[in-house]
């Protein structure tokens, strides 16, 4: 049968690359991808024509679908707007609530020819190649009670962290299973010294274990795995966290990269519907100038079509066409440094397009 992906270009830069992205996927139609497009409004896009950032007509075409591809939300237009629950992120936080995507992958991979864009030393940095595995629809964000209120005559802020066995056991079994088709190596990453939430987090990972023979699991406390990601990023392979932690590190992981660009991610329930976006922003400093690296978001078409679509060998296409462009020396401003040729947006997607037809 027919796959169904929605498209949800959102603000700022987002209907620029994923534009860009679109092409990419007709062009794996072309080459026998089975699948159907679809594009709705998201973000301040949804509540500037529904007055809701998340419309109840998108919703019903997101939890249709077999993969949304996203490209961000969010700019200075809606931030201030009084009524929180109306704003461009919650378009977000209703999408990954309302399809229960509790596993985020999130690769920090540092492409060769951009070695020069990490802020570490080469030899530090070269060959990274790290999947952190975060948790996404529980925690801290998420546990309740939460508030501030008046105590003893002062404002007391508070909120839960909470895990059930559950929560942990699925998250744990993904990223068991991404070890196993990667390096075979995962280390969880929690706070067990200090928080029981997290004692329960390394009991549940210790249990899973054993199903998991080939795979070798480790346990960091995250304020060591911080200092290990910049001491030496590339012990790591798989890395297991929950939602808070996992924030926290994958964004340093990413920055080990030097280029917020190129970075994908997907968020997948249990089913492997996933929503796919880049780990950007909406970057309103630079939309409408066709200065935006569309590579974030076109990288993140080749995890759908590994996790949502089961179509690895066009990912694997998509990526190597990735690279064949780096390997001419294209880059977008954000990755350009002298001795390489600056190309816009759309020329960047071109680029990808005619390198994905002989990948
Ligand atoms: P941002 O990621 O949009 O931008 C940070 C910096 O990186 C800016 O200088 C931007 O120009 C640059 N940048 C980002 N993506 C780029 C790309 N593809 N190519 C070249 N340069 C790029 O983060 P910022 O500035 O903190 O947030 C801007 C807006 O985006 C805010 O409204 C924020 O709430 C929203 N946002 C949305 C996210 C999402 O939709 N998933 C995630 C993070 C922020
Ligand atoms: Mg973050």
């Amino acid at each position: 049968m027919s796959k169904k992906i929605l498209v949800l270009p959102g603000d700022g830069i987002g209907p620029e690359i994923t534009a860009e992205a679109v092409k990419i996927l007709n062009a794996c139609r072309e080459a026998g991808l089975d699948a159907e497009l679809e594009e709705a409004l998201v973000g301040g896009a949804g509540y500037d024509a529904e007055g809701h950032p998340l419309p109840e007509s998108t919703l019903a075409k997101a939890k249709a679908a077999d993969a949304i591809l996203l490209g961000a939300v969010g700019g200075p237009k809606w931030d201030t707007l009084e009524d929180l629950s109306r704003r461009p992120e919650k378009g977000l936080l209703g999408l990954r609530k309302h399809l229960n995507l509790f596993g985020n992958l999130r690769p920090a991979l540092l492409y060769p020819q951009l070695a020069e864009a990490s802020t570490l030393k080469p030899e530090v940095v070269s060959g990274l190649d790290i999947m952190i595995v975060r948790e996404l629809t529980g925690g801290i964000y998420f546990g309740q009670p939460r508030g501030i209120e008046e105590r003893d005559g002062e404002r007391v802020g508070f909120n839960t962290y909470v895990y059930s066995e559950s929560e942990i056991e699925r998250i744990g079994r993904v990223a068991f299973e991404m070890a196993q088709k990667r390096g075979k190596k995962l280390c969880s990453v929690d706070k067990a010294n200090v928080l029981e939430v997290t004692i329960l987090w390394r009991e549940v990972m210790n249990r899973l274990a054993p199903e998991y023979p080939d795979v070798e699991l480790s346990h960091m406390y995250v304020d060591n795995a911080a200092m290990q990601l910049v001491r030496a990023p590339k012990q790591f392979d798989v890395v297991v966290t929950g939602n808070m932690f996992g924030d926290i590190l994958s964004d340093a992981a990413a920055m080990l990269t030097g280029s917020i660009g190129m970075l994908p991610s997907a968020s997948l329930n249990e089913h492997q519907q996933g929503m796919y976006e880049p780990c950007h922003g909406s970057a309103p400093d630079i939309a409408c100038q066709g200065l935006a690296n569309p590579l974030a978001t076109i990288l993140s078409v080749a995890m759908m079509l590994r996790y949502s679509l089961g179509e690895p060998a066009l990912a694997e296409r998509i990526e190597r066409a990735v690279g064949s462009v780096l390997d001419q020396g294209l880059r977008t401003a954000d990755i350009a440094y002298p001795g390489t040729r600056q190309v816009s947006t759309s020329e960047m997607g071109d680029a990808v397009l005619a390198a994905f037809a002989d990948a």
